[in-house]
């Protein structure tokens, strides 16, 4: 049984600029236990098609989607309050900042006991223990001291092990990870993902891993879905997809990361993708990629290729969708 499922997701925001859809029409699922990774490059749609389920849009956005269902529960048709009871319960969230979502105003300990009492029908009392029990298992020590520190007097990598701790004590069923090491330190960063790999393990919590990296879900994702303004260029199977990728997108990216980047003229320069993401305001025509892509023909500027099995993925490209030749 699906844990989520998604079917045509459109996120739409109206701006200054005019009228975007920030998620074009998706379509995907999750079982559960399985790590999803999500992966494109910034303001591709990641974050909005994960605050999607959870009614974090931004303010002047709308959803529209045919079928939107957490455990058979639907998620489109559900009351505010109902959204809310799930969130923050049976699916948590971490963000990239660990810094800014927790509240300096308040200690450790006041932050991590609104978790815990959630997760236990608000019953107050030993929440302390409980608190300290969840500080340990996510590897800090002096757990007892920390409960009285506020957010400011803790390093980044520690106040994301704290949001991490809030996101398991109400033992999810879903943890949307949403770029948990892209503020942290390169050394922190890997002691970070290592930990949510071994608590999605321990848990068997189903996880939807997003980043802009994607030699970063290579070991920790069982699927990757790569979006590209908004849409899904290609989803599969994670050794399928970085292995041996077919999207030009998904090549690009793969040949943008540090250790693939070969053109040594220019060493100090961030690798990346030359050109840059389409302003969704005013889309290109055709396929979204179109502009940057290596590989373009004339179709791809006038025609959006659709989303198709093909090699054991689903693929958005004409390269791999020859037009049906009409027999007569
Ligand atoms: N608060 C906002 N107001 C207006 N547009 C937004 C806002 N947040 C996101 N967008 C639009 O939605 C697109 C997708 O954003 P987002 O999902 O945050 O991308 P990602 O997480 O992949 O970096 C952006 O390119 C931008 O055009
Ligand atoms: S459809 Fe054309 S432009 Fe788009 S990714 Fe494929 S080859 Fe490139
Ligand atoms: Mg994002």
């Amino acid at each position: 049984m699906p844990l989520l499922e998604v079917k045509n997701l459109t996120v739409r925001i109206e701006t200054l600029k005019g009228s975007l859809s920030a998620v074009d029409n998706i379509s995907f699922s999750l079982t559960e236990g399985e790590v999803l990774g999500i992966v494109g490059e910034s303001g591709c749609g990641k974050s909005m098609a994960s605050y999607a389920l959870l009614d974090l849009l931004p303010p002047f956005s709308s959803l529209e989607a045919q079928q939107l269902s957490f455990l058979n529960r639907d998620l489109l048709h559900a009351s505010h309050r109902e959204k809310r009871n799930l969130r923050g319960k049976d699916i948590t969230m971490i963000f990239q900042d660990p810094m800014t979502s927790l509240n300096p105003s308040f200690t450790i300990g006041f932050q991590l006991r609104e978790s815990i009492m959630r997760a236990e029908h608000n019953k107050k009392k030993g929440w302390r223990k409980r608190a300290i029990e969840l500080l340990k298992h996510v590897g800090i020590s002096e757990a007892h001291e920390r409960l009285d520190s506020y957010p400011h007097e803790l390093s980044g990598g520690m106040c994301q092990r704290i949001m991490i701790a809030m996101a398991i004590a109400t033992r999810p069923q879903l943890l949307i990870a949403d770029e948990p090491t892209t503020a942290l330190d390169v050394t922190i960063q890997a002691q970070i993902l290592k930990l949510l790999q071994s608590l999605q393990k321990e848990f068997g919590m189903a996880m939807i891993l997003i980043s802009h990296n994607i030699g970063l879900l290579a070991h920790m994702a069982n699927r990757v879905m790569v979006m590209y303004a908004g849409q899904i260029m290609e989803m599969g199977k994670t050794e399928d997809i970085i292995l041996r990728p077919e999207h030009p997108y998904t090549q690009a990216l793969l040949a943008a990361l540090p250790e693939n980047y070969s053109n040594t003229k220019h060493r100090t320069e961030l690798p990346s993708i030359p050109g840059l993401v389409p302003d969704l305001a005013h889309r290109p025509t055709g396929c979204q990629f179109h502009p940057r892509c290596k590989e373009k023909f004339d179709r791809c500027e006038k025609e959006l290729p659709e989303l198709k099995e093909h090699n054991k993925r689903k693929i958005a490209c004409h390269l791999y969708d020859p037009p049906s030749t009409k027999l007569t």
